[in-house]
Parts: C-alpha cells; sequence; structure tokens
C-alpha cells in the first residue's frame, strides 16, 4: 500500500470515527496498520495542518475543508443552485437540501435547514444510503447493472465498506430481500412519476419528497431537491399537495441555471469550460520542505498526493497532468502516481473518456469536510482556549457582541479560588470589559458612538469609565494598540486583556481575553508576558475562521 493510500485510510478513520479526537491507537485497530505507520501518517498530516493534536489525541483542523472544497469548487452546483434552494425554502418554509448521485449513496452539497422538530439533521457533505432517503429512488432509477449489482452486494454486507451517516437501524428490520423489493418499487415509480417520497425511512417523524435535475444535454439526474419536513406538520400525502408544485418549478429553473453555467458535475462529459478558470485562492503550503526536519516522520509521497487533490480544485472542468503538475510543482511522473492512486481510491476521475482531464468526486467531502461542517464557535475556538490557559495559567475566554453587551461563547477556567461564575452565555456590558472594548472599538466609528449613545454607561466598581468622552477616547486607543486592557471596571480585583478576532473579511467578530486576578498579575507583567500569548491565539483563531469561512454550524445566524 503505498503511503497515500495509507494516509486516506488513516484521515477517513478519524472522519468516521464518533469523537472528535482520536487516539493513535484506535487509529491501529481501525486501520489495521501498524503503530510506526499511522504515527509517521500522523505527524505528517499534523505537519500540513490538515491535523491539530494535543499531545494525545488528533482531530481534524480547518484546513481539511480543502478537499471538499476542491470538488464542490470544480462541480460549482452550490454556487449555482443554492439561491434557488434559499428561495423555496423561504417560499414553503421548510428545510430545503440538494444531494448528488455518490455510487450507491446519496451525497448532500447543499443544506437550507428549517428545522423546528428534533429530527436528524444532515450537512453538506453527509452520505446517505440511497434505500433510505427520497433522492436515493430518483438516483437509483438511472443506475447500471454494475452499480445495482453493487448495492445488493452492500446490503448483504459483502461489499466495500462506505462511509454513511450513522443511521438508526431500519424499523422492524426487513430482511435484504424486503428491502431490495421495496426500494425497486420506489425507485421505479420515481422514474415514473418524476418525484420520489421518504416517509420516515430515516427515522420516525421525518419525511421528505424530492424531484430530479436533470442536465439538460442527456436528460442525467445530476441532483436531486428535496424538501424535508416533519410529521407533526406533514403527511406524506400533505406534503406532497403542498411541495410538490413549487419543488417541480425550482428543479426546472435549476435545470435552467446549469446549462446557463454550462457545469461539469459528472465523469464522462465533453470538456466545457465552465465560467472560467478559478485560480487557488491561497499560495500552495510547502511540499517537500517539512522532510529536512521531520525525516522519516514526514511521508513526503502522502504530503503530494493531497497536494495533488486539493490542486484540482484550481480549475473547472477538469485538469490535465500537465496542469496539475504545474500547479503543485511536482514532477510529471509524481502527479500521474497521485492521480492513479487518488483515481483507484474513489476520489478522483476523469471527465473525458480520453482520461486527460482529472476532477474530484464527491466522495472527497468525507475527507473532513462533512464532519467540520457541523462545528460550532465555541468547539473551533476551545482547543485554542486550552492552549493559551495552559501558557498564562489564567482563565481565557471569547466574546461576541450582542447589542451593548458581549455575550461569551467560550470559556476555559483555570482552577484557581477565586473565579468570576461565568459560562457560555454570560452576558456583560461591553463598555466596562476588555472584549466588549475590544469588540466596540472594531465597529465604524459612527456605530460605535450610536452603541455608546444607547448604553447607560454606569459605575459598576469605583473604577468604572462612565465619561462617554472618556471612553470614546479609550476605544480610539484600544483600535489603534490592537488590545485593551481594563482594570477593575466590571469588579473590583479583576483585570482583564483582550485582543480582537476577525473573519476572513479582516472584520472584528469575537474577543479573546485572559481574566486574571488584579492583586497577583501586574499589568506592567500582563503586558509583558501575557499580551504576546494572547494575540497570537487571537490571530491562530482568526486564520480558523478564515479556513472555515461560512461554514460553521450556526454562523449564519
Ligand atoms: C435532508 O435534506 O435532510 C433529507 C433529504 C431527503 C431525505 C431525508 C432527509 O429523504
Amino acid at each position: 500500500m503505498a503511503p497515500l493510500e495509507r494516509g486516506l485510510a488513516v484521515l477517513r478513520a478519524i472522519c468516521a470515527s464518533p469523537d472528535d479526537a482520536v487516539r493513535p491507537g484506535d487509529l491501529v485497530r481501525e486501520t489495521g496498520l501498524a503503530r510506526s505507520t499511522v504515527d509517521r501518517v500522523l505527524s505528517t498530516l499534523t505537519r500540513l495542518d490538515f491535523l491539530r493534536s494535543d499531545g494525545r489525541a488528533f482531530s481534524l483542523a480547518p484546513r481539511a475543508m480543502q478537499f471538499g472544497d476542491a470538488y464542490l469548487a470544480v462541480c460549482g452546483l452550490s454556487e449555482v443552485l443554492e439561491p434557488l434552494a434559499v428561495r423555496l425554502a423561504d417560499e414553503l418554509d421548510e428545510s430545503v437540501s440538494v444531494a448528488v448521485p455518490d455510487g450507491d449513496g446519496v451525497r448532500f452539497v447543499i443544506q437550507i435547514p428549517r428545522r423546528r422538530t428534533m429530527t436528524l439533521s444532515f450537512r453538506v457533505g453527509d452520505l446517505l444510503p440511497a434505500e433510505r432517503c427520497a433522492p436515493g429512488a430518483l438516483f437509483a432509477a438511472q443506475w447500471s447493472a454494475e452499480q445495482r449489482a453493487r448495492w445488493s452486494r452492500r446490503l448483504v454486507g459483502s461489499g466495500p465498506p462506505r462511509m454513511f451517516f450513522p443511521l438508526p437501524p431500519a424499523p422492524d428490520g426487513p430482511t435484504p430481500q424486503e428491502v431490495e423489493s421495496a426500494f425497486d418499487e420506489r425507485a421505479n415509480a420515481a422514474a415514473k412519476e418524476g418525484w420520489a417520497l421518504d416517509d420516515q425511512l430515516i427515522e420516525p417523524g421525518l419525511i421528505a419528497i424530492a424531484v430530479p435535475v436533470l442536465d439538460r444535454a442527456d436528460g442525467r439526474v445530476v441532483a436531486a431537491v428535496s424538501v424535508v419536513s416533519h410529521s407533526s406538520r406533514h403527511s406524506a400525502d400533505s406534503l406532497r399537495e403542498h411541495a410538490l408544485g413549487r419543488l417541480r418549478e425550482t428543479a426546472a429553473r435549476m435545470q435552467e441555471a446549469l446549462t446557463g453555467s454550462r457545469l461539469q458535475t459528472e465523469p464522462h462529459r465533453a470538456s466545457g469550460s465552465g465560467p472560467g478558470p478559478r485560480v487557488a485562492s491561497s499560495a500552495p503550503a510547502p511540499i517537500d520542505e517539512p522532510k529536512r526536519d521531520l525525516g522519516p516522520h514526514y511521508l513526503r509521497s502522502l504530503a503530494r498526493g493531497l497536494a495533488v487533490l486539493v490542486a484540482l480544485g484550481s480549475k473547472r472542468g477538469g485538469m490535465t497532468l500537465s496542469a496539475v503538475a504545474d500547479v503543485t510543482g511536482l514532477p510529471r511522473a509524481t502527479a500521474r502516481r497521485a492521480l492513479i492512486t487518488l483515481r483507484e481510491q474513489g476520489y478522483v476521475d476523469c471527465l473525458d473518456p480520453e482520461g486527460r482531464l482529472f476532477a474530484p468526486l464527491p466522495s472527497v467531502l468525507e475527507l473532513g469536510y462533512a464532519r467540520l461542517c457541523g462545528r460550532t464557535v465555541e468547539d473551533l475556538v476551545r482547543p485554542h482556549l486550552l492552549e493559551l490557559s495552559r501558557q498564562v495559567h489564567e482563565s481565557a475566554s471569547v466574546a461576541v457582541l450582542r447589542g451593548s453587551e458581549i455575550s461569551y461563547v467560550a470559556r476555559v477556567a483555570t482552577s484557581r479560588i477565586m473565579q468570576a461564575a461565568i459560562t457560555v452565555g454570560t452576558r456583560f456590558p461591553a463598555y466596562a470589559t476588555s472584549m466588549g472594548r475590544v469588540l466596540l472599538a472594531g465597529l465604524p466609528e459612527a456605530e460605535r458612538e450610536a452603541r455608546i449613545a444607547a448604553t447607560d454607561l454606569r459605575a459598576l466598581t469605583r473604577f468604572t469609565v462612565t465619561d462617554p468622552v472618556v471612553l470614546a477616547e479609550t476605544l480610539r486607543r484600544v483600535a489603534a494598540d490592537g488590545y485593551a486592557l481594563v482594570d477593575q471596571e466590571l469588579e473590583e480585583g479583576l483585570r482583564s486583556m483582550a485582543a480582537p478576532v476577525r473573519d476572513h473579511r479582516g472584520r472584528v467578530v469575537a474577543a479573546v481575553n485572559v481574566s486574571m486576578h488584579a492583586g497577583r498579575v501586574e499589568a506592567d507583567h500582563a503586558r509583558e508576558v501575557i499580551l504576546p500569548a494572547l494575540t497570537a491565539t487571537a490571530a491562530r483563531i482568526s486564520a480558523d475562521l478564515a479556513a472555515m469561512g461560512d461554514r460553521l454550524d450556526g454562523a449564519a445566524a
């Protein structure tokens, strides 16, 4: 097995784990690889910043979104179809999703959630077995005999394992034969009627209706758009009455939009150029360089293979071997070997019958994208706060601005006796806190003034700044300095220091702070020792936020 294959096996095992952080021993068990191999793969993936480690366990880093991004950028479906999916969700006031066929599975590429009832919710990148959802019946109608055979092998448990979303077991455990005949019936009906229902196939309560989105040139089903509801609002029949008309209109608009954009959505298509080549947004990371300091703990061919996969996202319409070699800076023979392995592993295919144009397949979304999409801001910042708190031996927090207050998003407290009773969701007046000052200072001048004018500046201690003119001047200084130090203005004995966290557009979206006992830590020590650790943490959180873009769970809220 080549290092690239071993690396992908380890990455898959991490993504499939029920836990966010996985120990090497578990990976040895899951992959069957030798401990020394797993260790080398882990040190390589960590060095490339696809993984992070707390010293014992390993978890996905935001950079691992790059694999899924490569597919999404090239297929372009989310970009073209998302506005139409959003519109449908608004019209019907129900969840809407778009999925693409992925072998005998259904892979989501768009999710517009509107969930009011407790049901499983899927994310971009999640894979469902075709027989357990509405889009599956639509896709199966076009399966080849070979695909059909692979699916029935999976039903009896003899196919290669696939990373499906972990669903509850199907009700009253039908036999594979029963599943097969029921699904054939649904697939035939779907082909005839042009829609398919999921009446609680996934779990009790969840119902969905889907229609196909066709490629007008050849009639291929390239995607399915679904409306998802709950039995407390609709029966399967009433959902069909309520949603089918609009769903069909939306699918027709989607087909038109796809025709207009001439996207490449599937292999073996004539090469049409998409809307211009997309150039990779960031410079590719040095692939070979870490070999010098990591030696045998750096698997260069794994790093190179992954660089090839990421590079495939840099151009629509597929890339030739020479283009891949160009973008990655790798020798052609090396790029070629990586493409062959990636193709064998089911992550890449050729768009043209001659086998010249390579493009990533939807399954690359299983390499981290689906898992990372489910992360919340708290999940993202927590490891950074743990590290900061470990470095400075004080409590650390992240908060966002809500009106004229700050609201805590995450907090890691040291175990000292004197501790403010702060939890996620706790609010404090922004004007008297270091995080509030950093957040206010990050606002445009006019908005900053408006928020101060709307706030009742009360003295919370004898040190609180309550003069709006002094406060405005303080905020200007905070903006210029890039941090705020607040001394006992919220509570006597409490000193706190904060730095801004920025999003990928450079806007201040959160603040990170260290809070300490005023009697124990001098302000000078805070500036000299704590400030560098604090600003470094703020920069790392900002970089992770930028890598996640607006794909963090709840980011749209
Ligand atoms: C979903 O988008 O959550 C969804 C779509 C179709 C189904 C089930 C769930 O059949």
